[in-house]
């Protein structure tokens, strides 16, 4: 089964990209030699999804600390490039998780008196597997709750693009079709940046995965139909309530897998988990630029002036998800916190 890798080292240790604005008309593998190329990579979206963002950073700090000569400052850049790395995606916590782990490596590698480039190259690899591994787990839980020959819906692009290993919310569809039982999925196109159709569609395609692509709009009347057995999405953030920020327009697909009585889903690495925010409220959405909205395929489809909202994510409010899948069991929104323990 065909399963891409957006990230890798090269031989030198600069980062090697898939770049993931120009799927999928071009498969283009980019190298980052810089911390700023790494922060530009994030912040432009050409490496995406919470899991994959926090890997790309820690790579990047990795990559910073062996490029430079060491000396008495090693720790006082590492922090700087931590800062740095941290403010290029405000909604994903996994980003802030892995560049907090790789800044308290360093503090305990610069006490110890250990060579920081290698302790922060070792770190960013156990990031990198450990979140291979949450995929597995998280495919295994999940493949147990697709009802026998149901569609499965998804939105946005939980895969194999987003994270370090088989994806999160394509997890469970990854392992049921490797088992010869690969349900159908329903890819909503995922306006504005159409994560579904360019990336989503594209993952399940090579992978031989059946998919039918429909528009963000069509999803409700999708739903109607009657054969959509149960929605997987990814998240960005679980607030400690069990609130889940994800893509722009889990929230809409939340109320009407609800008002169908159909089980929605959230499937994510407990590094997604932030106990420290209480609820949806305190999560900050990214907003982006009026043209992801206002233009298309670089050309204007609103009028000159027209006032534009572009968030890139919604809060779903905990009532509305059946469960969490996690790589450490299934748990209630409520209780989602207690999968840290
Ligand atoms: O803006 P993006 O493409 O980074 O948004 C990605 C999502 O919203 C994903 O659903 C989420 O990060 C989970 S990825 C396993």
């Amino acid at each position: 089964m065909f399963i891409p890798t957006p990230i890798d080292w090269t031989p030198t240790h600069a980062i090697r990209i898939l770049d993931q604005t120009l799927l999928p008309g071009q498969e283009c593998y980019l190298e980052l030699d810089t911390l700023e190329d790494v922060a530009e990579a994030i912040g432009s979206l050409r490496v995406r999804g919470a899991p994959l963002i926090g890997i790309s950073a820690a790579m990047g700090v990795a990559m910073a600390a062996k490029r430079r000569p060491a000396g008495p400052d090693g720790l006082a850049r590492v922090r700087e490039d931590c800062a740095r790395l941290g403010v290029t995606r405000p909604t994903a916590i996994n980003l802030r998780w892995a560049l907090s782990r790789m800044e308290r490596r360093a503090v305990a590698a610069d006490a110890r008196g250990e060579d920081l480039a290698a302790a922060l190259l070792a770190e960013a690899d156990t990031i990198w597997k450990e979140d291979r591994a949450m995929c597995v787990r998280i495919g295994q839980l999940g493949a147990d709750l697709v009802p026998p020959g149901a569609v499965v819906g998804t939105i946005c692009n939980a895969g194999a693009l987003a994270t370090g290993g088989i994806g999160t919310a394509l997890a469970p569809i990854y392992t049921l079709h490797a088992a010869g039982r690969g349900p159908h999925v329903v890819v909503p196109e995922t306006r504005p940046l159409l994560q579904g159709s360019r990336l989503t569609a594209w993952e399940l395609m090579r992978a031989g995965v059946a998919c039918t692509l429909i528009g963000d709009g069509m999803i409700a009347s999708r739903l109607r139909r009657g054969d959509v057995g149960c929605v997987f999405v990814g998240a960005d953030r679980i607030a400690a309530n069990g609130d889940v920020a994800n893509k722009i327009g889990t929230y809409g697909l939340a109320l009407a897998a609800r008002a169908h009585g159909i089980p929605f889903y959230v499937a994510a690495p407990t590094s997604t988990i932030d106990p420290a925010t209480p609820d949806g409220s305190a999560i900050p959405i990214e907003e982006r630029g009026a043209d992801e909205v206002a233009e298309w395929g670089g050309r204007r489809t609103a009028p000159a002036g027209a006032a534009v909202w572009n968030p890139a994510f919604d809060v779903t409010p905990a009532e509305l998800v059946t469960a969490i899948i996690t790589d450490r069991g299934i748990v209630a929104p409520r209780d989602v916190a207690r999968a840290l323990d």
